[in-house]
């Protein structure tokens, strides 16, 4: 019999319990026997004394597919590379490499090969890891879309979807009472979710990283859309976005191991930046659309796509294909090697036809 190890890290995701249940099944149907297993909280489980280790069964990943969030939790702190550790003598956490221990602690369980299952950062750690020695297969993961060694992630059009859904409800509020909202949405340095949200929900106004705006711009914009104070408006802004010789709104996290910037208030920035530059034809209010984009249920979309990551993740491992990522390369769903995944983001093109689509009907992106 062989056993395999998933481990789910980073930011939880719409669909990674349909890519769990995708091994789980396809290992299963197998002609050779396999055991399945689920890390608890990312590498944690195996880390931590004692284990914390869930036998993934088909009876365990039964009916899972369309449940957000992760059976088998998630974390996006510290790793086997940065375990944290406080030090009572200086009263500071420090952060001690733990991987060897851990990849002699697999091999001792009798772990065959690893699917890890993670965005940019956690396929990083796939990457040492298999430079260590240790057998392993990435899955990449992220509601963003900003991995640019695959054409799509599971759970972005989620996110899109929940998204444009917020814009669907704020349209009907903002024309009752004249006013202008802005959304905002995640996104991290990327303005894919704003950008697909903003065209789906008919948006005036979209506020990307990859296009600086220029305030003056966006209040002519939405000046446009109003007569004699009457009208409303929709500015759909990534939390990474960024005026013209501007910077993004985020600030370093105090929680312990936790590495990247938290994003998030822009909208109040543009707020108060399109109030300054003269804004005054009706009531702005903000809405932080949040977590909320990474909550629930995936849509039949990334269900699909998270299910063939799922069984293609299995087969590399059968194969013996390791230190490669399960990548979709439309219609293929193709593996890339872990080192083309990693660093190199996916960002959205001012020249790409989407922007052009968006600009065709009208979206203003204060450029
Ligand atoms: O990367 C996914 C993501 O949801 C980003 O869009 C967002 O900036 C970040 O994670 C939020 O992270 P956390 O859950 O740690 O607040």
């Amino acid at each position: 019999m062989k056993r395999i190890l998933v481990s789910t890290s980073g930011g939880d995701c719409p669909g990674l319990n349909a890519v769990i249940r995708g091994i789980v099944k396809r290992a299963a149907q197998d002609d050779e026997e396999w055991e399945v297993l689920g890390s608890i909280q990312a590498y944690n489980g195996i880390l931590w004394e004692p284990t914390e280790i869930k036998l993934l069964d088909e009876k365990t990943v039964a009916g899972i597919h369309y449940q957000g969030g992760t059976i088998i939790e998630t974390t996006n702190k510290g790793g086997p590379f940065a375990w944290p550790v406080f030090n009572k003598r200086t009263g500071e956490w420090e952060y001690v490499d733990r991987s060897e221990e851990m990849i002699r602690k697999l091999r001792f369980m009798g772990v065959d090969a690893v699917i890890s299952i993670g965005g940019d950062g956690s396929q990083r750690i796939s990457q040492k890891l298999f430079e260590q020695g240790l057998d392993i297969v990435g899955v990449p993961k992220t509601i963003d879309n900003d991995l640019s060694a695959t054409d799509l992630t599971f759970g972005f059009q989620t996110a899109v979807q929940i998204a444009t859904d917020a814009i669907d409800k704020l349209v009907t509020t903002a024309a009752s009472h004249n006013r202008t909202f802005i959304l905002e949405v995640m996104g991290r340095h990327t303005g894919w979710i704003a950008l697909h949200a903003a065209i789906a929900g008919g948006a005036e106004v979209c506020l990307i990283p990859e296009i600086p705006y220029d305030v003056n711009k966006v209040v002519a914009k939405l000046k446009s859309r109003y007569h004699k104070g009457r009208g409303s408006a929709i500015i759909v802004v990534a939390e990474g976005a960024k005026p013209i010789a501007g910077t993004e709104t985020s600030h370093t996290s105090t929680e312990v191991g936790y590495e990247n910037a938290r994003m998030g208030g822009v909208a109040y920035e543009v707020s108060r930046a399109i109030k300054e530059a003269g804004f005054d034809s009706g009531d702005v209010r903000e809405t932080i659309l949040g977590h909320l984009q990474r909550g629930g249920i995936p849509i039949a979309y990334d269900r699909v796509l998270a299910t063939q990551f799922g069984v293609k993740a299995f087969e590399l491992v059968k194969k013996g294909e390791f230190g490669r990522m399960v990548s979709y390369r439309h219609p293929d769903i193709v593996s890339v090697p872990l080192t083309d995944a990693i660093g190199k983001m996916h960002y959205v093109d001012p020249d790409s036809d989407i922007v052009e689509t968006a600009k065709g009907v009208g979206i203003c992106f204060g450029d």
